[in-house]
């Protein structure tokens, strides 16, 4: 070990288990890429302002979690917490949404950043796959997304997740429930920081975990009774979308989420072994998020799907993906003239597409055979002074053990003959 440590809450991502990693975001990927959303890639930080705005002042994420720093020359950046922010600066600065060509739709992958008390399933720099479709309002595209993540999971193999869904409602509706749910809270014998929290964000009282808060707010105001018809008929298009497609979902009606931006469809993705950090992913709808970072108004709809919590899901699950073997053949050379003849080999095979390793260092017959059977190569080419006198090589089946000389001229056309 060297002196230095990972920091608290973060991870290195290590073979084998890091070829995981990239398939499960490929998993996630795959049916956006399918479903016409094209890759942005945005700055691991952003102005500070983006995020207290868009994400909001109140949230736990920018007032607690953020990692806000000034730089040398006095720029107040943060440390990215979030995509959707990000990602909607980046379309409106490329002007992506004047290109006449509605909803934008866009995905990406990457590191994110909160100061979060770490623990199983909750680092301090995780990873995200997410997706934002900007610029419509349409139900079938909230729809859409909803489906494409279920499809996601359902291509690993995930079955014990569930989807929650809720509606917030709109700038009309809204406004007038938060009324009579503060009016409600208000009244109810609660600590300092919730009576805060009351003024600031009430909805997210709702969503308090402690039982002597849940026992209180049984009779209060329900966003669902305040719902407007537009949001109503909007929300119940979104469900029957959803169904037909054969996508189950439970609704919530004490769904909030953590960020301040959403307006009308929210969700979110849970596995039932995960413990307290069950929520794999989550996303909604967030129309007024352009105006709010100063933008014009375009509805928008996305999701983040939490992929380090996704493989603690598959874990939960006993599910191993079947990764495809990282090498096909493994070159043993004996002597240094094999040496120089096998490596000619492996830079052939490469160069055809065969993935294929070598002995690499001084290391004896016996060490380089156990390089190979780590490998998981299915075959390996072993070649000595007398074989290549005799213008072969040994190729041994690593599945079946048997081994035969095979011409070195045509070895790699016959090694790709029986991968095939
Ligand atoms: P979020 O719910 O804050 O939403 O994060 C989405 C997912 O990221 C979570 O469900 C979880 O799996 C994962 N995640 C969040 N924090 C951590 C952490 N500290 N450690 C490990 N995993 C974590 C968003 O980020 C929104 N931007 C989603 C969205 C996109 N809404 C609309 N578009």
């Amino acid at each position: 070990m060297s002196t230095f440590q990972a920091p608290k809450g973060t991870y290195d991502l290590i073979p084998p288990k890091s070829a995981v990693t990239l398939a499960v975001r490929e998993a996630i990927a795959a049916p956006l890429k399918n479903s016409g959303y094209g890759y942005i890639e945005t700055p691991g930080f952003e102005n500070v302002e983006l995020f207290s705005r868009g994400v909001g002042e109140s949230t736990d994420i920018v007032s607690k979690e953020m990692y806000a720093f000034e730089t040398k020359g006095g720029d107040k950046l943060a440390l990215r917490p979030e995509g959707t922010a990000s990602v909607l600066r980046a379309a409106l600065e490329a002007n992506l949404h004047k290109a006449g060509n509605l909803p934008v739709k866009l995905w990406y992958s990457g590191s994110y950043y909160r100061y979060e008390r770490p623990q199983k399933g909750r680092y301090r720099h995780f990873s995200q796959v997410g997706a934002e479709a900007i610029g419509a309002e349409d139900p079938a595209l909230d729809a859409e997304l909803i489906i494409l993540a279920h499809q996601a999971y359902r291509s690993l193999g995930l079955r014990d997740f569930r989807i929650l869904l809720n509606s917030l409602g709109d700038k009309e509706c809204r406004p007038v429930y938060r009324d009579a749910l503060q009016s409600f809270l208000r009244a109810l014998e609660l600590d300092e920081d919730t009576r805060r929290r009351i003024e600031i964000n009430p909805l997210r009282v709702l969503d308090d975990k402690r039982a002597e808060v849940q026992k209180q707010l049984v009779g209060a105001p329900m966003l669902r009774d305040y719902l407007c018809d537009a949001c109503k008929a909007y929300h119940e298009e979104v469900r029957e979308l959803l169904t037909a497609a054969g996508v189950g979902y439970e609704d919530d009606e004490k769904l909030v989420r953590g960020l301040d931006y959403y307006t009308r469809t929210t969700f979110e993705f849970v596995h039932d072994g995960l413990g307290s950090q069950s929520a794999v992913g989550g996303g909604g709808r967030y129309d007024g998020l352009s105006e709010m970072i100063g933008g014009p108004a375009l509805p928008s709809v996305g999701w983040a799907l939490g992929v380090d919590r996704t493989i603690l899901a598959l874990e939960a699950e006993g599910i191993e993906l079947e990764l495809p073997s990282t090498t096909s053949v493994f070159a043993v050379p004996l002597g240094e003239e094999a040496r120089r003849v096998l490596f000619g080999l492996v830079t052939e095979l490469r160069r055809a597409g065969v993935a294929a390793d070598f002995s690499y260092g001084a290391k004896g017959l016996k060490g380089a055979m156990k390089s190979a059977n780590r490998s998981g190569a299915r075959y390996t080419v072993v070649a000595g002074e007398r074989d290549l006198a005799e213008g072969v090589v040994q190729l041994k089946d690593m599945q079946s053990g048997e081994q035969s000389p095979v011409p070195l001229a045509d070895a790699a056309n016959t090694i790709r003959e029986r991968l095939a």
